[in-house]
């Protein structure tokens, strides 16, 4: 290593020791007190390693744009994790002007309750924000969401009705066949080299995903997910219709009415997560199903399924078992309470006093939806902007490709058509979400603000609702009205 190197190396290592170390004469707080500083008027705080910073003068400077806010109020650690090039000298010397404080430290609680069910949980990225720590359930800041097509697999939403199952390898089988009957048993060697290795690009949505736009109407039950219950992944495994075949199985000449599929994951009374297709259904998708045990080109996460899960086309996030060790033939739907009691829609005047879950048929394919997701609700514009650049992703179910996506800026008065990302997936076969951009013209008199609209079609020209209202259910499912986003534009 050259002297010159060697140099810029202790440069960089004297600077990085202190920014973030304790600075004695400092006020300390808590990580609340940081939680309450996320505007301008509050003041913009972040954390980083011990030290508190008030950024509220450099968050119009920063290069990457609004982006920072994800960071406020908490740890920018995370985000320059995802961000490394962040990571270098001159960032954390400018970081370390806005010092002011120290932070108390987290109390070490490293003692683990040995009953406690949720004890085994998988490492998570931090940029996730939960919606509820046990069961686990968490989507990625929407800013993050439509970065890339493929939803990278810390980032990508997790949505658990209970604890993840720690698998013993040696003894995983999945079993196919029919209810009742002797069934196959593959081990995960058997999975993977007995069938011809499938890829699909697919969607995995929540029926809740923008469930909180409801909420604002009137209370539902449900995690209040905002507009990232969605992502998007490469999914590899063997079809659902080779898997049948080799358990002797024709779908197309099977006289059940459902195929069932099961997870290792048991609520406290022993029964398993379940749901189930009706057999029209999964005959028409039996090549496009996929037993997978691939996500993004390796294994699923944990948090994902693994070491199997199945992977639904199309289909509604619930029906899409994760840790999937039984598939079979049944005369009845899942009895599973999330089949049964869950994930079905219902009007806008049925509440829980009048509701009968079995009135309703169980959500299967979903609907059109699109979101913004650059910028965030109530993002701040460069002062003075006449234009925005809107990011954001539309997908519809079945299969139904995205025809168009509108843009509004004057809260859907004028429209604009987005560019929209090829998914090169076929117009009745497109699984994959489809990301779209636009720079629309900010209205003339905007007053200072402005309401940032989008629509989609898809290809059976099915298109979004205008509003919310209209729609709502006491579940607050199958959200998909238009998606409007705030944003200020300082003079
Ligand atoms: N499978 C099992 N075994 N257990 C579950 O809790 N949740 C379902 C589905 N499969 C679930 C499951 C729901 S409701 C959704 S939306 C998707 O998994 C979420 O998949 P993800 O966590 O990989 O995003």
């Amino acid at each position: 290593m050259g002297l010159y190197w060697k140099l810029q190396q202790e440069v960089v290592s004297a600077a990085t020791i202190e920014v973030g170390e304790q600075k004695k004469g400092l006020p300390t707080y808590t990580a609340e007190d940081v939680a309450k500083h996320k505007t301008k008027d509050t003041k913009i705080w972040v954390t980083y390693k011990c030290g508190v910073y008030d950024i509220t003068d450099y968050v119009s400077q920063h290069p990457g744009g609004s982006k920072i806010m994800m960071a406020v109020g908490g740890s920018i650690e995370p985000y320059w994790d995802l961000y490394a090039v962040h990571k270098n000298t001159e960032i954390l010397e400018i970081l370390e002007t806005f010092r002011i404080g120290n932070i108390v430290p987290p109390k070490k609680t490293d003692i683990k309750d040995k009953n406690d069910p949720y004890g085994n949980e998988p490492k998570r990225n931090p940029v996730l924000i939960p919606s509820s720590l046990k069961p686990y359930n968490a989507e990625p800041p929407s800013l993050l969401l439509t970065e890339q097509f493929l939803t990278p697999k810390d980032l990508f939403f997790v949505r658990n009705h209970l604890p993840v199952p720690v698998v013993d390898m040696k003894s995983y089988r999945l079993e196919i066949g029919i209810e009742g009957k002797n069934k196959l048993k593959l081990n995960i060697d058997e999975l993977k080299k007995n069938f011809p290795k499938m890829y699909t690009a697919s969607v995995v949505q929540c029926a809740g995903n923008r469930r909180s736009e409801m909420t604002k109407i009137k209370a539902v039950k449900g995690l209040n997910w905002n507009n990232a219950a969605i992502s998007n992944a490469s999914w590899a495994g063997a079809t659902l219709n080779d898997v049948m075949n080799k358990a002797g199985i024709d779908l197309d000449k099977c006289s059940h009415k459902h195929i069932v599929f099961e997870g290792m994951d048991k609520g406290p009374e022993g029964s398993p997560y379940g749901a189930s297709l009706p057999i029209e259904l999964a005959r028409q998708l039996k090549n496009d199903i996929l037993i997978a045990y691939e996500m993004n080109g390796t294994e699923l996460p944990r948090d994902h399924g693994y070491p199997v899960r199945v992977i639904i086309p199309g289909v509604v996030g619930a029906r899409q078992v994760k840790w999937l060790n039984n598939i079979y033939l049944s005369n009845e739907e899942s009895t599973c309470h999330w089949q049964r009691k869950d994930y079905k829609g219902f009007n806008a005047s049925v509440d829980w006093h009048n509701v009968d879950f079995e009135k309703s048929e169980a959500i299967q394919q979903l609907p059109v939806i699109s979101s913004i997701c650059d910028p965030a609700e109530g993002t701040e514009l460069e002062s003075g902007a006449e234009e925005v650049t809107v990011k954001g992703y539309a997908w519809s179910g079945g299969g139904r490709a995205i025809l168009r996506v509108d843009i509004s800026a004057d809260g859907g008065k004028t429209w604009m058509t987005a560019d929209l990302q090829p998914t090169n997936q076929s117009l009745y076969k497109t699984w994959a979400w489809t990301l779209w951009e636009a720079t629309v013209p900010l209205p003339a008199n905007h007053g200072g603000k402005a309401e940032l609209t989008c629509k989609a079609v898809d290809v059976s020209y099915n298109c979004q609702p205008d509003n919310v209202e209209g729609i709502w259910n006491l579940r607050g499912v199958l959200s998909n009205a238009w998606h409007r986003v705030n944003v200020k534009i300082p003079s």
